[in-house]
């Protein structure tokens, strides 16, 4: 047995984090040590791992932003401040997810879903409202020529397209609200575009403040 945990992210985990983004990442330039030392810094809490005995497995990271700053057009570059998380914002009340990725030999086994419930465990002991997200589209190149990304989302939400971000999404849970356009003008699977998609907090009081705990287990 080679249970896989879920935990924070810690300072010694970074240099594998960002070794096993450039496996999962081939053509996007990873993260730098200052930028993930930066989100520890500014939100230790939103930031999460999975690991089994023979390390790490995957990530993800999350800020907390105030919607009604970011609910027109955005870019991934300036929601997550390049990546360096200065607009993370504890008034927020939306949980913001800025990336998840898992070992590209270990895809379909759970590991996302366990980082994703570690998420919605965050979003809850916070009392936060939901989580969006802004996911890549990398099956879209494949019908670029043939249909618009929109089209091409409708189909996956219709059933009769899979891709392999949002389709993973939608079975966790959460609903499509939008094409964004450019968000990560590099990412070239996706043609630049994601999906905005949000996930709504069955639990959330709006009349309780945003809970900050030290630390929260995933
Ligand atoms: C997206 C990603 C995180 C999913 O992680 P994963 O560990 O492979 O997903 P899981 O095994 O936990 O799958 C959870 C559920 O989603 C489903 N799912 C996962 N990938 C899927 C796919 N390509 N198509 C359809 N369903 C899929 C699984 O079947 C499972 O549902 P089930 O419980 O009913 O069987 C992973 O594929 C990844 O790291 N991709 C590359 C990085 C990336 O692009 N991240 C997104 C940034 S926006």
């Amino acid at each position: 047995m080679n249970p896989i945990r879920i935990r924070s992210t810690q300072p010694d985990d970074l240099p594998a984090l960002i070794a096993l983004q450039e496996r999962v990442y081939p053509d996007i330039p990873p993260w730098d040590l200052h930028k993930l030392q930066a989100q520890l810094a500014v939100f230790p809490q939103g930031q999460i791992v999975a690991e089994d005995d023979n390390g790490l497995l995957g990530c993800a990271s999350s800020l907390i932003v105030l919607w009604d700053d970011w609910s027109e057009d955005h870019n991934w570059s300036e929601i997550t401040g390049d990546g360096s998380f200065n607009n993370h914002n504890p008034a927020g009340r939306t949980l913001y997810g800025a990336e998840v990725f898992v070992d590209p030999t270990r895809h379909g086994a759970g590991i996302g879903h366990l980082l994703y419930q570690g998420r919605r465990t965050l979003c809850r002991a916070m009392n936060l409202k939901r989580i969006i997200a802004c996911g890549r589209l990398p099956g879209y190149h494949r019908h670029a020529e043939q249909m618009s990304p929109e089209l091409y989302v409708q189909n996956v939400v219709w059933g009769d397209l899979s891709d392999p971000v949002l389709s993973f999404q939608l079975k966790e849970g959460f609903s499509y609200c939008r094409i964004m356009d450019g968000y990560i003008p590099e990412d070239i699977e996706s043609r630049g575009n994601a999906a905005l998609i949000v996930w709504l907090n069955p639990e959330y009081d709006p009349e309780q403040p945003t809970i900050i705990p030290e630390e929260v287990s995933p």
